[in-house]
């Protein structure tokens, strides 16, 4: 019993290692809004496909230009949310992925994050 434990442990430990080896920046150096900071770790790590491979976004150290640079792109919450709901040309929906209440943690990240 205690040998599984002690292997449960080390490999939880080897799990939480590569987790967050595979992360951009761990820490934002923004003072965001809650909804913002859990919208960050969609942006990150949940939206599929991710938004990085797309997108420029300095704070969530996205670099990709396939999609207009989140940085400069004149935008607001309901156009972002727009774009995660139904998707706008090249870009895919988030929405049978994320929930309504996701898109829009996401939609205020990027307007809390955008040009800093
Ligand atoms: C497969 C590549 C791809 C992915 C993944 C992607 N985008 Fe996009 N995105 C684009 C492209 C291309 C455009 C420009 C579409 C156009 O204007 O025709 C765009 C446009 C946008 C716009 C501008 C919308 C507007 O009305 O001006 C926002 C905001 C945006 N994306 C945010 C996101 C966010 C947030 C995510 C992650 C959930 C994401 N994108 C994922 C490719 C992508």
């Amino acid at each position: 019993m205690s040998r599984h434990l002690t292997c449960a442990a080390v490999l939880l430990g080897v799990a939480a290692a590569v987790v967050s080896c595979g992360r951009g920046p761990i820490e934002s150096k923004l003072d965001l809004s809650p909804a913002a900071a859990r919208g960050r770790d969609l942006f990150l790590n949940k939206s599929t496909p991710r938004c990085s491979t797309c997108h420029m976004l300095r704070d969530a150290g996205a670099g990709k230009m396939i999609g207009p640079n989140l940085d400069t792109h004149p935008l607001d919450h309901a156009k972002v949310l727009r774009a995660l709901k139904q998707g706008v040309g090249a870009m895919p929906t988030q929405s049978g992925i994320l929930s309504d209440q996701e898109m829009s943690d996401i939609a205020t990240y990027v307007v809390e994050a955008a040009g800093k």
